[in-house]
C-alpha cells in the first residue's frame, strides 16, 4: 500500500482521475471498477472534462460498479444506476451495454450475485478498482465483520451507513437497509486498487485503515494485503496518520509520481 497526500479534495480527485485516465490509455480494453458517493462526484466531473477535451475515450471501456441498493428500481433517483448515468455514463462515449451494476430488484438475489461475479470474470477481471471509504470503514458496502474472502452478495447496511446515506433519500426511514456489494475478496482480485478519501470526517477511519491492524471490523484494512493499492487523501483526511513524512517523501521522490507532481 502507498499513501499520497494532496493539498485539498480537488487535487486529490484530480490525481485519481489522471490515474484512471492513464489506465484507460494504456490498457487495450480497460475494465474499471467504480464507486459512487459524494467523494467520487469530483472525480467523475474531472473525467467528463477530460473526455470533452479529447484526453480520454470510453469507447472500449467496461465498468462494474461496486454496489447497488436492494429494492430500489434502477431508474429511481436514489439508485446507483441513476447516479452513474447522471454523473458519468450519459456524459461520455461509453457503450451503455458495457456498464454493469448489480440488479437490486432481481427476483433471485443470490443468483444475481453469482451472475455479477461471473460477468467480472468474463470481462477478464478488473484493471482498476476505484474505492471510497465509509465512516464504518467499509469499502463497497462491506460492513464490519465482512469476511476478507467474501464475494458479491447481499448485505445489511450498518446504522452508520444508513445515517451517512440518508441525505440522498430525504430521511433515515426512507433509506434502503440492504444492498448487493462486491465482496472484499472480489475487490482484492482487481489488478490495481485506488482508494480516495477527503475531508476531516474521514481522518480517523483513514488512520485505522492505513496504519491499524488488519481486521474484518474495518474492511478497508484488507487493502493492506493488496499488492498494488494506492490511498489518495487530502490534508484534512491525513491529520491522524503517524507516518505522513514518509508518505510525502515517497510522492516527492519516487519516479512513478514524476508526471503527477505538477
Ligand atoms: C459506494 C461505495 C461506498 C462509498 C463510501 C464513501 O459505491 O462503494 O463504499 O464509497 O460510503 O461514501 P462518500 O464518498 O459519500 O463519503
Amino acid at each position: 500500500m502507498e499513501v499520497i497526500i494532496r493539498p485539498d479534495a480537488q487535487s486529490a480527485a484530480n490525481l485519481t482521475a489522471r490515474l484512471i485516465a492513464c489506465t484507460m490509455r494504456t490498457t487495450p480494453n480497460p475494465v474499471l471498477g467504480l464507486a459512487t458517493g459524494r467523494t467520487m462526484l469530483i472525480v467523475y466531473s474531472i473525467l467528463v472534462e477530460m473526455y470533452r477535451r479529447g484526453e480520454v475515450d470510453f469507447r472500449n471501456t467496461t465498468t462494474f460498479n461496486l454496489d447497488e441498493y436492494v429494492g430500489i428500481p434502477s431508474n429511481s433517483p436514489g439508485s446507483y444506476r441513476t447516479y452513474m448515468d447522471k454523473n458519468l455514463f450519459k456524459k461520455v462515449n461509453i457503450d451503455g451495454a458495457n456498464t454493469y451494476l448489480p440488479d437490486g430488484m432481481a427476483a433471485d438475489l443470490n443468483h444475481e450475485c453469482e451472475r455479477y461475479e461471473q460477468a467480472i470474470l468474463d470481462a477478464g477481471g478488473i484493471d482498476f478498482q476505484l474505492l471510497g471509504i465509509g465512516r464504518s470503514g467499509h469499502i463497497g458496502f462491506n460492513e464490519p465483520l465482512s469476511a476478507m474472502r467474501s464475494r458479491t452478495r447481499e448485505k445489511a447496511l450498518s446504522p452508520k451507513t444508513i445515517i451517512q446515506n440518508a441525505p440522498f433519500f430525504g430521511s433515515q426511514d426512507g433509506t434502503p437497509r440492504r444492498a448487493i456489494t462486491m465482496g472484499v475478496g472480489t475487490i482484492l482480485d482487481a489488478r490495481r486498487c485506488v482508494l480516495l478519501a477527503t475531508g476531516a470526517e474521514k481522518a480517523r477511519i483513514i488512520a485505522k485503515a492505513v496504519e491499524g491492524p488488519i481486521t474484518a471490523m474495518i474492511s478497508a484494512t484488507a487493502l493492506q494485503l493488496h499488492p498494488r493499492c494506492t490511498v489518495i487523501i487530502d490534508e484534512s483526511a491525513a491529520v491522524h496518520l503517524k507516518n505522513q513524512d514518509y508518505y510525502r517523501w515517497i510522492f516527492e521522490n519516487e519516479p512513478e509520481w514524476d508526471a503527477y507532481r505538477a
